[in-house]
């Protein structure tokens, strides 16, 4: 038997707990805004340069184009679901409502690899851009202090001290955020579209030629000399050529991480039936548009070689203008917008926390709230959390690992879609996702497609991941379900 829960039922849940009491206060404008603040971060700022360097050189164009793409089938099944479940959770609620209870403990487990460790990964890159601005100003701090054990450090001490910041912000209250958060999506929208603008005009064309650097391996294969199975399995794949392209959607694929963030905001939206698709969709639209553009800038500005292992290309690119006055206020601005996409991260996975906790799958000290009606004790557990990862584990790791946890969840969102057309054809949809099942077919594919080109050790720290999700369900979670409990009492009938 399924443990699933009613649509109606959750909304009335939502009513009784208490959520009905959040103010909605979020325009689309907000929501769209939100999206911005979640997705422009560390993705842009630090893993486009990496991308072309190790895997596809001025075409990682092309690559933002497929992880938008990706994203953007992703992001119309997200829409249907939030315009017709606005409950917060996200994507752990939408489980509950389509694929029952074991399926959504997964996504909700899953999650905490997307929205904890990716702020984990932000706060690494974050300290390397502070890193770099306190060279700037004279000040140099030791090694060991920046780095994890792994990159010749002992630990990362801002990555650490501004988790635990932006923790103790939170638990403080989230009332201001929204404010704080537009202002943030301005100045980094700003910095984006000003070094668009001003390095436009320095871009040196023969750094795009070619603009699909060759691949030695696919060469091969097109000559008869290799086969594509010796190819898929050689250091070749993914350096450079088609396959190259395909690998740097699966990195810069972190770039567009955040958008489904706008739907954890569902109760605080105005008009949620209508905001909620324009938060989403928007959100990635803007950001697309934005991204291709200054990926072909940047590598515009200096050779794809330049940006080898530089997790400041913004820099090394800028530098390149002679509009050099500008590069702290560039890095600072970076850092600030560094900022929203940590909060507004930490600020999903407790939601996501609060709801799992809420539903009995996890013990109550995780929907506590405090005086200021925030879940200071989840903040407080993911601030240590977090900070170990933040402090200890190399960037490349852990954005790989957020890749692989999000494009997970959204194949599952995306399977939800099929299923619940199937199983309540008659639900109303503000939102419908267009073209179903083709819709969802593809946003399937293209997330399975990304999910391939990562590493294998990705593959394997998900697999761990998941087997002690399953251990921490059967343990704890199956035995203090509510609606278990609500089923075996007879109040709840499937
Ligand atoms: N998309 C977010 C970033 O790139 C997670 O920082």
């Amino acid at each position: 038997m399924l443990f699933k829960k009613s649509i109606p039922h959750l909304v009335a849940e939502a009513e009784k707990s208490g959520h009905g009491t959040l103010k909605r206060t979020l325009s689309s404008t907000g929501l769209v805004a939100l999206g911005v603040g979640a997705i422009v971060g560390a993705g842009l700022f630090s893993l486009t340069g990496i991308a072309a360097a190790d895997h596809a050189g001025p075409a990682v164009v092309l690559s933002f184009i497929i992880a938008a793409i990706g994203c953007g089938f992703a992001g119309l099944c997200y829409a249907e679901f939030a315009s017709m479940i606005p409950v917060a959770g996200s994507a752990y609620t939408y489980s509950y409502a389509t694929m029952g209870e074991f399926m959504a403990w997964i996504i909700g487990w899953d999650l905490v690899l997307e929205y904890a460790l990716a702020s984990a990964t932000v706060a690494v890159s974050w300290s390397q851009y502070v890193n770099q601005l306190l060279l700037t100003m004279g000040i140099n701090l030791p090694t060991e202090l920046l780095n994890g054990p792994w990159e010749g450090g002992i630990i990362n001490i801002p990555a650490i001290f501004i988790v635990c910041v932006i923790s103790l912000l939170l638990m403080r209250g989230t009332q201001e955020s929204a404010l704080v958060n537009n202002i943030l999506v301005v100045l980094k929208v700003g910095v984006v579209l000003i070094f668009i603008a001003l390095g436009w005009s320095h871009i040196n064309p023969a750094n795009h030629t070619p603009f699909i650097p060759e691949n030695q391996g696919e060469s091969l294969v097109k000559s008869g000399l290799l086969s594509w199975t010796d190819f898929f399995g050689s250091d070749d794949f993914g350096h450079y050529g088609f396959s190259g392209i395909l690998r740097a959607a699966g990195v810069v694929f972190f770039a567009f991480i955040g958008f489904d963030a706008v739907s954890t905001a569902a109760q605080e939206a105005k008009d949620p039936k209508k905001g909620m698709p324009i938060g989403i969709i928007g959100s990635l639209v803007i950001c697309t548009i934005l991204y291709v553009l200054f990926a072909y800038v940047l590598t515009g500005l200096a050779h794809y070689t330049e940006f080898q292992g530089d997790a400041k290309p913004v820099a090394t690119a800028f530098a390149k203008t002679g509009y050099t006055f500008l590069n702290t206020s560039l890095i600072v601005t970076i850092i600030c917008g560094y900022t929203s996409v940590i909060l507004v991260m930490l600020l999903g996975q407790s939601r996501v926390f609060y709801s799992m906790s809420k539903d009995g799958l996890l013990p109550a000290l995780f929907s506590d709230l405090s005086k200021r009606q925030t879940p200071w004790k989840t903040n407080l557990i993911f601030m240590v959390f977090v900070s170990i990862f933040a402090g200890f584990v190399p960037v490349s790791d852990l954005g790989h690992m957020v890749s692989i946890g999000t494009l997970f969840a959204f194949t599952l969102v995306c399977i939800g879609i099929l299923v619940l057309r199937k199983t309540e054809p008659n639900l109303e949809r503000p939102f419908k996702t267009p073209f179903v099942p083709l819709v969802p077919i593809l946003g399937i594919l293209v997330c399975v497609l990304m999910m391939a080109s990562l590493p294998i050790e990705s593959w394997e720290r998900l697999a761990i991941w998941m087997a002690i999700g399953v251990v921490v369900y059967y343990l704890y979670g199956k035995k203090h379900s509510k609606i278990r409990k609500e089923y075996a009492a007879g109040t709840l009938k499937d």
